[in-house]
């Protein structure tokens, strides 16, 4: 039993030895036909495995540069043109969109003014237009049309203080035009205009919507028995006329629409129309004489 035993360990050990030997030639072989094909194929690898797939037909994977796949997103436009080949509306639809915002640019940059000094096509906007804190009502910046805030309690109170000291000189102050709603200013301005024509009514009354009386800063002065004057140039003649301009910065007003500034302004020279700007703000134009226009920087 023992013999027996010891020759199946010999017969078992000479059997793995001859394996051995095997795999060793077999890898020796594999090892110099490797080194021969790179030898063959300049040393160099991916030259050697692709000449390999060349000639034996089969595909092997070989992360080569990794850097390529970044360029993908390069990549990655061309199908969005194909995508917009698919549905051909979408590309002819752009260029149309593209037209249209050309004229409209232009017309933002230079709007056209109409003959009464207006911007042609312009709407009445959903919010006041405030420039440095000051109210603006004018031909270029307009109200909404629901913006009916009605008489400035400030103003009125400026006008009081006023009128109480222009008795000293022995003038009776009234403000006979102040707050005017929006309906009220369109029954006014359709009514001058069937009475002068457009053109004139555009010289000295707002069209709805642009009026300073909206604002409920903006009070039409006279003297109080004297009629005649109000809303007439000659009240700008008057003794009372006279002292009004000469102090209203006083009490926050401005003479709204001077003589001489009818291109800024839009109005010819109402010697009656005040504006409450406050007396910080009224006391500069004064001194300036210049106009709100102007100090605002519009
Ligand atoms: N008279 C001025 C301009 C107005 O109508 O508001
Ligand atoms: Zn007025």
């Amino acid at each position: 039993m023992k013999k027996k035993t010891k020759y199946n360990y010999q017969k078992k050990k000479k059997g793995q030895s001859k394996a051995l030997t095997i795999t060793l030639l077999i890898s020796a072989i594999i090892m110099t036909g490797l080194v021969a094909w790179l030898g063959m194929n300049d040393w160099s690898v991916e030259k050697s495995v692709r000449e390999f797939q060349k000639a034996f037909g089969l595909t092997i994977i070989v992360e080569e540069n990794p850097e390529p796949e970044k360029e993908e997103p390069d990549l990655v436009e061309p199908p969005e043109v194909v995508t917009d080949e698919e549905e051909p509306e979408e590309p002819v639809k752009e260029p149309e969109e593209t037209t249209e915002k050309a004229p409209n640019t232009i017309i933002e940059q230079s709007p056209t003014i109409d003959n009464g000094g207006y911007i042609e096509g312009q709407k009445l906007p959903a919010e006041p237009t405030y420039v440095k804190g000051v109210l603006v009502a004018n031909k270029k910046h307009p109200l909404p049309s629901t913006f009916a805030p009605g008489e400035d309690k400030t103003a009125r109170a400026a006008f009081n203080q006023m009128a109480a000291e222009a008795t000293l000189s022995g003038f009776k102050l009234t403000a006979f035009s102040t707050y005017r709603e929006f309906d009220y200013q369109t029954t006014l301005y359709e009514r001058y205009v069937a009475r002068d024509g457009k053109e004139a009514a555009d010289t000295y009354s707002a069209r709805p919507g642009y009026s300073e009386h909206q604002t409920g800063l903006a009070f039409d002065i006279g003297e109080v028995n004297f009629e005649k004057h109000w809303a007439s140039s000659s009240f700008g003649e008057t003794e009372a006329g006279k002292w009004v301009a000469a102090n209203a910065h006083r009490f926050g007003f401005i003479l709204r629409y001077p003589m001489g500034k009818e291109s800024v302004t839009g109005y010819m020279h109402e010697s009656w129309h005040f504006r409450f700007v406050g007396i910080e703000i009224a006391t500069d134009i004064f001194e300036r004489s210049i106009t709100l226009e102007e100090y605002l920087g519009i």
